[in-house]
């Protein structure tokens, strides 16, 4: 058989094994794997020494070409997809927003088209139902047929995306019945109201009034009730951007007894806190996001909760607004400024820096966390998601010792700043293949936008 690419001498890292391999790619998938394999009759070789070859990132949380907040986000599928394979993801699972009066199906052709010939790498759909009757509820089976298998509810932004207790409870009924996984938005939005009400009536209109109205206490009471009402669904429920450790402890209390509960924290909740507000003027406006930052005690138990699988999946929450035009909306209110952060480009480097180097879980665990467990909770696996025979050959090679440090100034997501600004990442993807094509070669972007394809997805199967 003859290998195109051939990746020979590199460190293969699974979710369970390092191996030191080659790798045999043709037509777009993996097909041998062995310890020495011949080039004579090889396409392209590419040597991997001291590096480690890994199953390209899954990140399952973006919002590219997103309308909200009166504005709309600043990347699309071309530079999002760019700037997420520079960072060595290769799958992105964006959201499909079903808005008042729609069908689910309007929401995914809508989306469907934003992406079709921007994409450099492949992508799938979740979709975000915002307004549930009979008909919602019917087409849900109907797109989990078509690979649309995962859904976004609402407990937070009333009167935007807010869904009451009754139609979520009916929602996670029907995806339990037809195998699909509820993504929960956990925040208890009426109260958050209320205390936001408060704060503008008392003049306190800053970007870090954000933050400090949307206490722990909301996320973890939410945390709380998405997770009886899955229970009482017979549903699994996967917890997104989970922020804070209130909330942390209501997920081990329901994944002790086994309840199939799937948290899944962000970069941003790990390496930035309330601390990140004291800048001058409205600068803060870069980091009002939701859940909002938290004190900086909460970094490490989320650490930990990585390193002892109370949480599964590190995505992005990709949300990215410019400060200058976008963030600015919210000039003299913060309820005005576009909630969002952009991350897209950084979550292998900065989990690999935080965990591996950090030394505090292994490069195994970095990669069930970054492609793995996405994969297999959201119906990728084993087609992407680890490195075996018939396996998409969507790969990064790795180098575990690069440093570089993250700014705005060399990012290739469009926008005009970083929340990570000046923090040093140890650990950076050198060579990136999407289907066995190089779509990042030596760090310079080689790929084409369009030749992304969409991913039908297979229905949840528990972890
Ligand atoms: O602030 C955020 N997270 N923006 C994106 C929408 C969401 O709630 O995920
Ligand atoms: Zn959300
Ligand atoms: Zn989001």
């Amino acid at each position: 058989m003859r290998f195109d690419p051939l990746i020979r001498n590199g460190t293969v890292v699974t979710a369970t094994d390092p191996f030191a391999a080659d790798l045999g790619i043709n037509d777009g998938k993996i097909s041998a794997i062995a310890a020495q394999l011949p080039i004579e009759n090889a396409g392209r070789v590419i040597d991997a020494a001291g590096r480690l070859v890994m199953p390209g990132g899954i990140d399952v949380h973006t919002h590219l070409d997103m309308p909200f907040g009166g504005t709309t986000s600043a990347d699309d599928f071309e530079t999002g997809t760019i700037a997420a394979a520079f960072g060595g993801t290769t799958t992105l699972i964006d959201f499909a927003i079903q808005y008042k009066g729609q069908t689910l199906r309007q929401a995914f052709d809508t989306w469907m088209k934003k992406a079709h010939d921007k994409a450099v790498t492949d992508y799938a759909f979740h979709c975000i139902i915002t307004d549930l009757g009979a008909a919602q509820l019917e087409e849900m089976g109907q797109l989990i047929r078509e690979g649309v298998t995962s859904f976004k509810l609402f407990m937070a932004y009333p009167g935007v995306f807010m869904l009451d207790d009754a139609s979520i409870f009916r929602a996670m009924s029907q995806a339990a019945k037809h195998a699909g996984l509820i993504c929960m938005h956990a925040e208890n939005g009426g109260a958050i109201d209320v205390i936001v009400q408060k704060a503008l009536a008392e003049g306190k209109r800053a970007p870090k009034y954000h933050a400090l109205t949307r206490p722990t206490t909301a996320e973890a009471e939410a945390t709380s009730r998405a997770i009886a009402l899955a229970e009482m669904a017979g549903a699994p429920v996967y917890i997104v951007h989970l922020s804070c450790n209130d909330a942390l402890e209501k997920v081990r209390e329901a994944r002790d007894p086994g309840l199939p509960v799937y948290p899944e924290p962000c970069p941003q909740y790990l390496y930035l806190s309330l601390d990140n507000f004291d800048v001058p003027g409205f600068e803060g406006a870069k980091y009002v996001f939701t859940p909002p930052l938290r004190e900086k005690w909460h970094q490490e138990k989320l650490w930990q909760g990585l390193a002892l699988d109370t949480l599964q999946v590190v995505s992005t929450d990709h949300c990215p607004f410019c400060f200058k035009e976008q963030k600015e909306l919210g000039k003299d209110d913060f309820t005005k400024i576009p909630n969002g952060g952009p991350g897209i480009e950084h979550r292998l480097s900065l989990i690999y820096t935080g965990g591996v180097h950090a030394k505090r879980f292994s490069a195994n665990r970095f990669v069930e966390l970054v492609s793995t467990t996405p994969a297999k909770l959201f119906g990728l696996y084993p087609r992407k998601g680890t490195i075996a025979v018939g396996s998409d050959a969507d790969l990064v090679i790795f180098d575990p010792n690069e440093t570089q440090v993250i700014s705005a100034k060399t990012h290739h997501m469009r926008v005009d700043y970083s929340m990570f600004e000046g923090i040093q990442i140890t650990g950076v993807p050198k060579t990136v293949l999407s289907r066995g094509l190089a779509v990042i070669d030596s760090g310079k972007f080689v790929g084409r936008p369009g030749a992304g394809q969409f991913v039908r997805r297979q229905s949840y199967s528990r972890v």
